[in-house]
């Protein structure tokens, strides 16, 4: 029998100024292996020598964050000062030693931020929003920015992406996605504001294009900006299909090199469609820390959530096959994807041009070696969503069918020269 053709996933790609050497990336997935004060430690360094070695040739980090108040949680790590340059250098050094590119998530939580007090996260307790509109999981109700605020979020995304580059990475990617910060502007469902951050699509979009005016401003030389866009919140007055050509035209015309979409937030977990994750979450996750009426409402709805959340592959398409035309930049197509035989099938129809995956690549970070050589025995990610319930907790790996219960978040190995 033939072997089928995956040359096409092969093939290097032109994102600004530089190359990718194939175009299967790996999409963020916050790793919970910096230390408890957010520098790199040996075991994240470790971690992306493993995923780099494995031959995906474009890496995104988990979250970064920028300013202390912006921390999401245990175990992320940060930008925020220069001190943490030398560990992020190693992250570096290894990456490139792969042939890889590698690109810091710079997060800021904003609305969506969970406060666990008392767990080694030395972040905010306060959460802060571009209105005060009610989190429907956190039953938090956010308190308004003022715009001093949104200007120092700006400028430390700048200083963020400056110390990146001092360390070596090739870019950074600016999360606009899943209900965060960035994104919660960008829908007018969370923003209310009536100041120049409110309101119009422009001035909603108004956050993110100061970010990147600071990005650049700071940066230089082929240093890559990529942002990650909804494409979808699900509920009324958020971010539709309908809605998303306008602003994907838009962010295409801000001084961005590739766009990756994504859709959901914590209120509409779309975001990894897979099985609910809600009993892991509930009982070992960041679900301990929500109120207890969620917490029962959220077991109660849980065979609806696996109904309607259920996996399928390339879930994110229906949003990339409407930006295609207004977006001139690299599309990374993300969501499911896991047969090379599909990823193909998007790169030869000019649908994208980079797969990127989360999952899949956590539980085999040899798949796109394996691919290339034609080998058929890849362990196969079941989206039990596991990984993902513990994140903060466990250190990211694929814990399908596994006992994870000894395994702890670093304590040591942080690299702080
Ligand atoms: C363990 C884990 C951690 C994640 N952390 C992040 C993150 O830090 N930033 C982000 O944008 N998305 C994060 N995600 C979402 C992924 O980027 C991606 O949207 C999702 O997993 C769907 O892609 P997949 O089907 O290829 O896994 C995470 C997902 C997983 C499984």
């Amino acid at each position: 029998m033939d072997q089928p053709n995956h040359s096409a996933l092969f093939q290097p790609l032109r994102v600004g100024e530089r190359t990718v050497k194939n175009r299967l990336a790996k999409t963020a997935t916050g790793e919970t292996r910096a230390s408890a004060d957010g520098f790199i430690t040996q075991e994240y360094v470790d971690w992306y020598d493993r995923i780099a070695r494995g031959g995906v040739g474009l890496i995104h980090t988990g979250v970064v964050y920028t300013l202390l108040k912006g921390k999401m949680g245990p175990h992320v790590p940060g930008l925020d000062k220069d001190d943490k340059i030398p560990g992020w250098r190693s992250v570096a050094d290894t990456v490139h030693r792969h042939g890889a590119l590698i690109l810091a998530q710079l997060q800021h939580p904003g609305r969506q931020m969970i406060p666990v007090p008392g767990v080694g996260h030395e972040g905010p307790t306060e959460v802060v929003g571009p209105s005060p509109v009610r989190h429907l999981v956190s039953l938090i109700k956010p308190r308004e920015l003022t715009r001093d605020e949104i200007k120092e979020v700006i400028v430390s995304f700048g200083e963020a992406a400056r110390r990146a580059q001092e360390a070596g990475l090739d870019g950074v990617q600016i999360h606009a996605a899943h209900g965060y910060l960035v994104s919660s502007f960008i829908s007018r469902r969370t923003n209310k504001r009536t100041d120049e951050y409110g309101g119009s699509l422009e001035n909603r979009l108004r956050v993110l294009d100061e970010i990147v005016k600071a990005v650049r401003e700071k940066t230089a030389g082929g240093f890559l900006v990529t942002v990650k866009l909804n494409s979808m919140d699900g509920l009324p007055k958020g971010v539709t299909l309908r809605s998303l050509p306008e602003i994907a035209e838009r962010v295409g015309r801000m001084a961005v090199d590739a766009i990756e979409l994504s859709s959901g937030t914590y209120e509409y977990p779309r975001t990894i469609l897979g099985e609910s994750m809600v009993p892991v979450v509930m009982k070992e996750g960041l679900g301990r820390y929500l109120p207890t009426p969620v917490k029962i409402v959220a077991r109660t709805i849980n065979p609806l959530l696996n109904a309607w959340f259920r996996y399928r592959e390339g879930f994110n398409m229906d949003g990339i096959r409407r930006i295609r035309s207004v977006v001139k930049q690299p599309l990374i197509c993300m969501g499911g994807f896991q047969t090379p035989e599909v990823m193909v099938s998007v790169l030869e129809k000019g649908e994208g041009d980079i797969i990127a995956m989360g999952r899949q690549i956590i539980a085999d970070p040899d798949f796109p070696n394996k691919v290339r050589e034609g080998r058929t025995d890849i362990r196969w990610c079941h989206y039990c969503n596991t990984c993902i319930a513990l994140a903060g907790w466990k250190p990211a790996a694929c814990y399908y069918g596994a006992d994870y219960s000894g395994v702890k978040p670093p304590m040591d190995g942080a690299i702080r020269s």
